[in-house]
Formats: C-alpha cells, sequence, structure tokens
C-alpha cells in the first residue's frame, strides 16, 4: 500500500440543483458566497482539491451553471493553499485557448490550478450549442490530441503539432505556467478509451463511484497499461458520502433520497448516459450497468458505499486505498456542515488506519 497520505477533493456544486436528483432537502446552494465559503472549509479540513464541473445546458435538474474556469477562479482566490481543478470540454474550448487561460491563472494563483479533461456524453448539449458531436471512441482520440497539445504548449517552446483534430506551428506560450512541468491534468471517464488514454497521457485517471472489486479491475487494467508506456498515472474515485453518528441515521439518509427521487429527470438522464460508455464498443464505460438507483447519484456515488458511521466509512477508504486509489472525489447533501463533520469525525481516522497499516507492514 502506498506510503502517502489518501488525498481528498470535493465536487464544486457550481450547477443547480445539488449532487442528487432527488427532491430531498439539500442545504447546498450554486452560488459565489456559499462556495467561497465552502472552499475555505474544505482547506481548512484537510482537503486537497476542489474540482469544478462543466455543463452547457440542463440534463437533469441543473437548471443553473456557471461556467468552470472562471469559477475555479474565484474560488483559487478565496483560499490560501486549496487546489482547485478546472472541468474542459474539447469541442467548445481549444487547447491553445486553455493553455493560456491556464497559464495566467497558475501564475495568478501561486501555482494551484489544474484541469480535468471531460470527452462529452451528452449528445444534446453539443446538438444544442452547434458542436459536431463525435462518436465515443472519437471524442477520446480528440481529448488525447487535446492534452497531447496542452503538454506541449505548456512545456515546450516553438512548438509545432500536426494531428487529426489540432494544428499548431511554430508557437511559444509566454510566460509559461508556474507548476513544473505543468499543471496537473486529470480526465474523467470509465470505458477502454477512457482507460487508455489515461495510460497514455493523464496525471491523474477520475472515475465513477464503483465496488471495492470494480475498481480493482480498472486500476489493474490501467496500471498495466501505463507500465508498458513507462507513464505514472494515479486514480481517484468518485463518492457521495453519507456520514453520520450511527449507520442507521446514515442509511436512512440514503432511503430518503432515493425514495424523493424524481423518476423523470433520472430517466431522462439514464437515457442520455447511453451516449457514453454503454455506447463505446465494448459497451463498458460509466452508466453502462448502472441502475435506476445508482443514477440518482450522477456519478455512481452510492456504489463506493461511504455511507454510515465515521470509522466504517474510514475502513472502506483504507480498504479502496489497499488496491490503489490514491484520492476520494467526495459529494455530499448538505456541503458546508457535511465537509466539516468528514474533517473533524472521518479524516482523523483514516490517517490512524494508515498509519496502522504502514507499522504493520514495517
Ligand atoms: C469525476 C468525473 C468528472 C466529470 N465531470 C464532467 C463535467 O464536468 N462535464 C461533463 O460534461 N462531463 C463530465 N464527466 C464525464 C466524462 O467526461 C465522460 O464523458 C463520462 O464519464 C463517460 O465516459 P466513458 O464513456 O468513457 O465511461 C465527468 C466524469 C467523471 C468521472
Amino acid at each position: 500500500m502506498s506510503s502517502e497520505p489518501i488525498k481528498f477533493a470535493y465536487w464544486v456544486p457550481n450547477v443547480s440543483g445539488g449532487l442528487v436528483v432527488s427532491d430531498i432537502e439539500q442545504r447546498t446552494s450554486w452560488d459565489i458566497d456559499y462556495n467561497r465559503k465552502l472552499a475555505q472549509i474544505a482547506e481548512q479540513s484537510g482537503f486537497e482539491y476542489a474540482l469544478t464541473q462543466i455543463r452547457f445546458i440542463a440534463g437533469y435538474g441543473a437548471e443553473y451553471q456557471h461556467e468552470s474556469v472562471s469559477f475555479s477562479h474565484a474560488l483559487l482566490a478565496a483560499t490560501s493553499h486549496l487546489k482547485v481543478i478546472a472541468a474542459i470540454l474539447p469541442g467548445p474550448w481549444d487547447p491553445v485557448l486553455v493553455a493560456k487561460q491556464i497559464a495566467t491563472i497558475d501564475i495568478l494563483t501561486a501555482g494551484r490550478v489544474a484541469v480535468n479533461i471531460v470527452s462529452g456524453w451528452f449528445k444534446g448539449e453539443f446538438v444544442s450549442i452547434g458542436q459536431p458531436w463525435l462518436e465515443h471512441d472519437e471524442r477520446y482520440r480528440r481529448s488525447e490530441e487535446f492534452i497531447d497539445v496542452l503538454k506541449g504548449i505548456w512545456t515546450t517552446d516553438n512548438f509545432s503539432y500536426k494531428g487529426d483534430f489540432y494544428r499548431i506551428n511554430n508557437f511559444s506560450l509566454k510566460p509559461k505556467p508556474l507548476q513544473d512541468p505543468h499543471p496537473e491534468i486529470f480526465q474523467g471517464g470509465s470505458s477502454r478509451a477512457a482507460r487508455d488514454m489515461a495510460a497514455m497521457v493523464s496525471d491523474w485517471y477520475f472515475t465513477n463511484g464503483n465496488t471495492v472489486e470494480g475498481i480493482k479491475a480498472q486500476i489493474d487494467d490501467i496500471k498495466a497499461k501505463a507500465a508498458a508506456h513507462k507513464h505514472p498515472v494515479k486514480i481517484g474515485i468518485n463518492a457521495f458520502i453519507i456520514a453520520r453518528d450511527t449507520e442507521e441515521e446514515a442509511k436512512a439518509v440514503l432511503a430518503e433520497i432515493i425514495d424523493k427521487a424524481n423518476p423523470e429527470a433520472v430517466n431522462a438522464f439514464g437515457h442520455e448516459a447511453k451516449q457514453a460508455g454503454a455506447s463505446s464498443p465494448e459497451r463498458e464505460g460509466n452508466w453502462a450497468k448502472s441502475t435506476f438507483e445508482d443514477l440518482v447519484q450522477y456519478n455512481d456515488g452510492f456504489k463506493t458505499n461511504l455511507i454510515g458511521t465515521p470509522l466504517q466509512i474510514a475502513e472502506r477508504i483504507v480498504a479502496l486505498k489497499a488496491v490503489g486509489v490514491d484520492l476520494i472525489l467526495s459529494g455530499f447533501l448538505h456541503f458546508q456542515e457535511e465537509v466539516a463533520y468528514f474533517g473533524e469525525k472521518v479524516l482523523p481516522l483514516v490517517r490512524e488506519l494508515e498509519e496502522q497499516k504502514i507499522a504493520l507492514a514495517a
């Protein structure tokens, strides 16, 4: 098991409606004041990263959506050591513009910005904003070129590139970003194409919620391919965390979320999501096997089962670490109060259990 402490990130609620498609009360707001305060609570509570989302239109609730790069910058300006990962969607975004924009933010924030390259799953969104909709694996081929170009521009002078999607001619970005060699590059997805891309070019593979066995199978596949390419890649998994003083309370919250789920919105999302991993040649990938219940948390966050007492959750986090997970990406019902509870009650137990495991192995 890695001797590095496992890291924690949280989903920035920069879209309306919270992280579950349910009419249960969610004391979470998508506005900037709530989010600035949340970012401050998170960095004081031991969270290292925050991840913004990019959406151009509503899909399943999420009626209002703040743009991810500008929102990330606002959160960075309100904090002192939190790193903020800005979601970027190739297609609407051009890699040269992203390289320039993120380099500037990196300098303005003393090297605390990162990017999450997402490949797109929502055809209606692309049609709506006049972007061509590529077939599943072609979207990943474009994302891989996008990442190659970002890295090239961030690290090389007189950079040239001739791909199927992007062409760069003798371009030197000045100034370059502060972080060496460049801001971290995360990616989202879990299909075979997503895993292959992670094994070639990304610093981090970010994926939907899963069981320990499910994520282990993905990690084994990625690590074998990454080793063949001599490319190091770290792993982050999504989890919707419900930590309560008793297991009964936590389970009752989950039952209420499902009970109050909005079936129309969940089914509409399930329909759109089939444009993602389920439409890939292997029919694997995100949402390919999700049930109605899984889809209520739109990145399968219940599957990771971080639902219970602080000790149960801490034990399950350490079990995830033991199969190679480096980071937990967390969502909550009531973000500000639950991020603080997590930092106070769960995180110290995780650190204790990690120490015990390391001592046992020594
Ligand atoms: C952690 C994570 C964050 C994501 N964030 C976004 C996002 O902000 N916007 C978006 O359009 N898609 C987002 N996605 C969707 C992915 O980019 C991808 O389209 C989807 O997971 C389907 O991938 P697959 O078909 O390779 O499994 C995210 C996925 C993950 C796992």
